[in-house]
């Protein structure tokens, strides 16, 4: 047995299924190792079209409309680059696991894209700025996220924006990042702030969810 985070005893078997459902992000996972599989979750090979249009109709509305340079950071195999990229966007991928970038560099071949091994929270991207910085289910694993988020607007051309994809997975054994703590880790840092909840909707998942998934759109 072991206790959640509300300190009610749990078997260790309901804790794995949790992390299990929860597509993988926790923390302290060895993602070279990860990668050959990471796909075959729903919302992260965006295999089944009709998942992968829910993501491409978000996109589309977080990212601006005529073609931008994107960086995605933790940009795992490049799912939400690829998406990025076929709405006309130029896409820098950053990510610390080498086979994930060569997953990504071999899902985006022949487009503008480039992808770097690199650490998300400080992007080898030099003085290079972009109009948008997209991170998925990255953010709250980085030590001192607020600090992180500066840097991150540091990297905005004018105008440009954060666009960030979070939540807190699972019920027993709960991680993750709220969104009341993301805007309020924004707050000093961003004019506009838009949270759009993303629990209520199966299809990005591939099934119905229970726990707090979002985005947030901020543009400093
Ligand atoms: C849950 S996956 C998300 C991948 C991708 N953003 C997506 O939504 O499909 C987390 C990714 O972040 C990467 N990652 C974790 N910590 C990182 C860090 N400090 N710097 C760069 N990448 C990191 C992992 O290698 C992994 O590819």
């Amino acid at each position: 047995m072991t206790s959640n985070s509300a300190g009610e005893e749990v078997k260790a078997e309901e804790v794995k299924a949790e992390e299990a459902k929860s597509g993988g992000e926790r923390p302290g996972v060895d993602w070279d190792a990860e990668s050959a599989t990471f796909d075959d979750e729903p919302d992260h090979g965006l295999r089944d079209p009709a998942v992968r249009e829910a993501w491409a109709a978000r996109l589309r509305g977080w990212l601006p409309r005529g073609p931008a340079d994107v960086l995605d950071l933790g940009c795992g195999t490049g799912s939400l680059s690829l998406l990025a990229s076929e709405q006309r966007h130029r896409v820098t991928g950053v990510d610390s696991s080498p086979r994930m970038v060569d997953l990504a560099r071999a899902k985006l071949a022949g487009r503008d894209a480039a992808f770097l091994v690199g650490d998300a929270a400080a992007p080898p991207v030099g003085e290079q700025r972009f109009d948008v910085v997209l991170v998925r289910h990255v953010l709250w694993t980085l030590p001192d996220p607020g600090r992180v988020l500066r840097h991150w607007c540091g990297l905005l051309r004018p105008g440009g924006r954060l666009v960030l994809i979070e939540g807190v997975w699972g019920t027993v054994s709960p991680v993750g990042i709220s969104a009341g703590r993301l805007t309020g880790l924004l707050a000093p840092l961003a004019e506009d702030v838009r949270v759009e909840p993303l629990s209520d909707d199966p299809l990005l998942w591939g099934r119905e969810v229970e726990d707090e998934r979002y985005a947030v759109v901020a543009v400093p």
